[in-house]
């Protein structure tokens, strides 16, 4: 309980240090370290296999970890699993809802297994709350991905969380229904209810409060949107004009150029050295490409860290 106690003061919800988990002697995470603090929106970030979903079940003491330690909501991620889990709304990646039983029966059943007191009311408030109400008797499995979501989330908020811990909540989600769950997640966080989010989408990422961002099993960077990008030393042109194709053929392997994307009509070209990436864009020299130089993206920047750890193999 003194641990409890600490974490609290700390307002930190998640304080997870040195952690490591290997599948069969393959390292899926390494090292990792993350705090995160009440009312925090924390987006994860990370290409595929990066060990995203591993680290998500070892805070939510679903896995754990081979080294390291941790509390989540104050509890030891490698002792107090049970209390860990029975407080945590965790949305697995594939939403873990049983499709041939209706949206009703769902919510009832994860009521049932929390042992939620006042089931019935508690059910009325979520669907209510989740705009349900008509999808409430249709059978799981005929909802569409944006209101099998809803219904997910209205399942991983039935028993009054403190934690979410959501992973890639929104894959396959349309515009509107995404825009939806992040407002729902914002006011979430006005109720001091914190977030761990995955996802791959950087839009969703500009939504957070802060960002974590992992490769290869380790932490490459965390911190706001613009700390992220400060702290990766990148630099950006944007180049617009016709011919970007043959343009693109022409920059690559210059001096100074690392990474070259297509973003519409643009083309962004980036690099860590600033001073042989000018020199480059300005050997251009063509008055028929308009160069401007602007700060990275978010994507440019995460690119660019995937590159660097692939290099460090
Ligand atoms: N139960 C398991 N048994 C063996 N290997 C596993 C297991 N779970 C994950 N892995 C491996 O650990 C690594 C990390 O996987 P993880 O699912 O955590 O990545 P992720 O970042 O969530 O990926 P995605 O974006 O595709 O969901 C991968 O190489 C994966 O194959
Ligand atoms: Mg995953």
């Amino acid at each position: 309980m003194n641990n409890n106690k600490k974490n609290i003061n700390n307002h930190l919800v998640i304080d997870v240090s040195h952690i490591n988990k290997s599948f069969s002697g393959k390292p899926a995470v390494v090292d990792f370290s993350l705090q995160v603090a009440t009312g925090e929106i924390c987006g994860f970030l990370g290409p595929n296999g990066s060990g995203k979903t591993t680290t998500l079940r070892m805070i939510c003491g679903l896995l754990i970890p081979d080294s390291g330690e941790g509390h989540c909501l104050g509890y030891d991620i490698l002792t107090e699993s049970y209390a860990i889990k029975s407080q945590v709304g965790y949305m697995t990646q594939s939403f873990s809802l049983y499709h041939d039983l209706t949206a009703y029966e769902n919510l009832d059943f994860i009521a049932r297994i929390y042992q939620i007191p006042h089931r019935k009311r508690a059910i009325a408030d979520c669907i209510k709350t989740f705009n349900l109400t008509e999808r409430q008797n249709q059978i799981t499995g005929s909802l569409s991905g944006g209101w099998k979501q809803r219904l997910a989330l209205a399942g991983c908020l039935l028993h009054q969380p403190k934690l979410l811990l959501l992973d890639e909540p929104t894959a396959g989600v349309d515009p509107k229904a995404r825009r939806e769950f992040w407002d729902e997640i914002h006011k979430l966080s006005a109720r001091d209810i914190t977030t761990l989010v995955s996802t791959h989408y950087m839009d969703e990422a500009e939504r957070c409060t802060k960002l974590a961002y992992i490769s290869y099993g380790q932490l490459l960077a965390q911190g706001t949107v613009e700390q992220i990008i400060q702290q990766s030393g990148l630099h950006t042109w944007s180049i617009s004009g016709e011919h970007l194709i043959q343009l693109e053929d022409l920059l690559r392997n210059k001096p100074g150029v690392e990474q070259i994307a297509f973003f519409g009509t643009r083309l962004h070209v980036c690099g860590s050295n600033d001073e042989l990436l000018t020199q480059t864009i300005q050997s251009l020299a063509m008055p028929a490409f308009e160069c401007t130089k602007i700060t990275p993206g978010l994507e440019d920047v995460f690119i660019s860290l995937v590159g660097k750890t692939k290099n460090r193999d």
